[in-house]
């Protein structure tokens, strides 16, 4: 009998097995279909994230942002994609009010997309909410620490984690939403020594994946513009691995002036 092997995309279990066997999780953000077809080849996961309201709209928070935007864009993602798993966040005032209005409308971006997981900010008070979901079949990532949807009621972007109490929350936190069955959980924005704790804690069967956390969780994330050096202000704990705006810069710069001289467009680039 022939075989017919296919190549499939990863789903959220495979994140738990990267972390059982201890290989890193290799995650970044994307929000169109050519930037996430670069991605795919070499991430585990693309996180759709609301930060697409800052990075893509120029927004000043993601709190604008809405259900209708999220999902525009994750279809974008899914058709530029065939291996990562497709993660989207759920956007402020889409899951908070309810189990039920957190399931009808992580239901829905799943329905839509074809994505395979959603993400929702928000520790232990969360934690019912995302077993709900888990038991109604929609595999959730969590997101705790500086969660930027709460941002007027912490007044600020602010690094957490700091004080005994801080760390105790965060723990607490990370052990709920992992209990209540999320895969895995980002922390962003808490001081290394907590988050180390949280990545080293055993009882955590969900994976962590840190942005300005720490480098023992167990995979990491940035937000692409940031880390390809086009965003013009970016936080400490990103890394630029390239240097696009200039690039960009200086090739928008040689189109105006070809154009202008006439040089552009060219006997080979006419028909
Ligand atoms: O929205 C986003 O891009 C995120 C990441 C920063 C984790 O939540």
């Amino acid at each position: 009998m022939s075989q017919v092997v296919t190549s499939r995309r990863l789903r959220a279990i495979d994140m738990a097995a990267r972390k059982a066997e201890g290989r890193k999780i290799i995650a970044l953000t994307a929000y169109h279909a050519h930037t996430a077809s670069i991605l795919d080849e070499h991430c585990d996961f693309i996180l759709v994230g609301d930060s697409l309201g800052m990075v893509m709209h120029g927004m000043e928070t993601t709190l604008p942002v809405t259900l209708e935007m999220m999902i525009v864009q994750a279809q974008a993602v899914m058709r530029g994609t065939k291996r990562a798993l497709v993660v989207v966040d759920m956007p402020f005032g889409s899951y908070e009010a309810s189990r039920e209005q957190a399931f009808m409308n992580a239901a829905r971006v799943l329905k839509e997309t074809g994505a395979g997981a959603i993400k929702m900010e928000g520790g232990a008070r969360f934690a019912e909410t995302v077993a709900f979901l888990v038991e109604r079949g929609v595999p959730v990532m969590g997101h705790i620490g500086l969660t930027p949807q709460s941002v007027n009621t912490m007044g600020g972007f602010k690094v957490q984690g700091r004080g005994e109490d801080g760390q105790r929350r965060l723990m607490e936190d990370a052990r709920a939403i992992s209990q209540a069955g999320a895969f895995a959980i980002v922390l962003e924005g808490i001081v290394e020594p907590v988050a180390r704790a949280i990545a080293a804690d055993r009882s955590l069967a969900a994976a962590t994946i840190g942005i300005g956390a720490s480098s023992e969780c167990d995979g990491q994330i940035l937000v692409l513009e940031d880390m390809l050096g086009l965003s013009d202000r970016v936080p400490k704990f990103v890394k630029r691995f390239g240097s696009l705006r200039g690039q960009i810069e200086a090739a928008v710069r040689d189109y105006a002036e070809e154009v202008r001289s006439g040089r552009f467009p060219a006997e080979e680039n006419t028909y």
